[in-house]
């Protein structure tokens, strides 16, 4: 069978060939996009959210579960999806990534406090923006860090 092309909306970022059934997730890790995985590839997290610029129809209809997560996503649209669960089926698919960062723990943030955003800060399980890009990082959004521990706990019980 031959590959399948996947492009990218954003510049610099070069069409990647993958096998028909390869998940759409892998053609990020290929251009070394830094995907956090937070939930194990299991369609419960923003982490792996995009949007599908071209060709829809070219990946496999939405699960149940990427329904339900992408339901809740602060920052979804109708061309959303949820990347580990999408599944190249035909050629031309274009991709175009969130604006903005997954913060992946508390710790990751707290190293980044009295520091400018260059993009914004996403919460990695709703995408909610937890600080807007071109903003100073203060302290009170440790707090919302706990939050967001709890938050990373909850969703691991749920799937397992
Ligand atoms: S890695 Fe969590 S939903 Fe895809």
């Amino acid at each position: 069978m031959e590959n399948l092309k996947i492009k990218f909306a954003e510049q610099g970022l070069d069409t990647v060939e993958l096998m028909p059934e390869s998940h759409l997730l892998d053609a990020l890790l290929a251009r070394d996009i830094d995907v956090k995985q937070l939930c194990g590839r299991r369609g419960l997290c923003a982490t792996c959210h995009v949007y599908i610029t071209k060709n829809p129809e070219n990946l496999t209809p939405p699960t149940p579960r990427e329904t339900l997560t992408l339901a809740v996503l602060t920052g979804a649209r109708a061309n959303s999806r949820l990347s580990c669960q999408a599944k190249i089926i035909g050629d031309g698919v274009e991709v175009a990534l969130p604006e903005g960062l997954y913060i992946d723990s508390y710790e990751s943030l707290e190293k980044l406090i009295g520091q400018r955003t260059t993009v914004a800060i996403m919460h990695p399980v709703t995408s909610e923006v937890l600080v807007p890009a071109n903003k100073i990082i203060i302290r009170t959004i440790v707090e919302k860090l706990e939050q967001l521990n709890f938050d990373i706990a909850k969703v691991k019980h749920i799937g397992a």
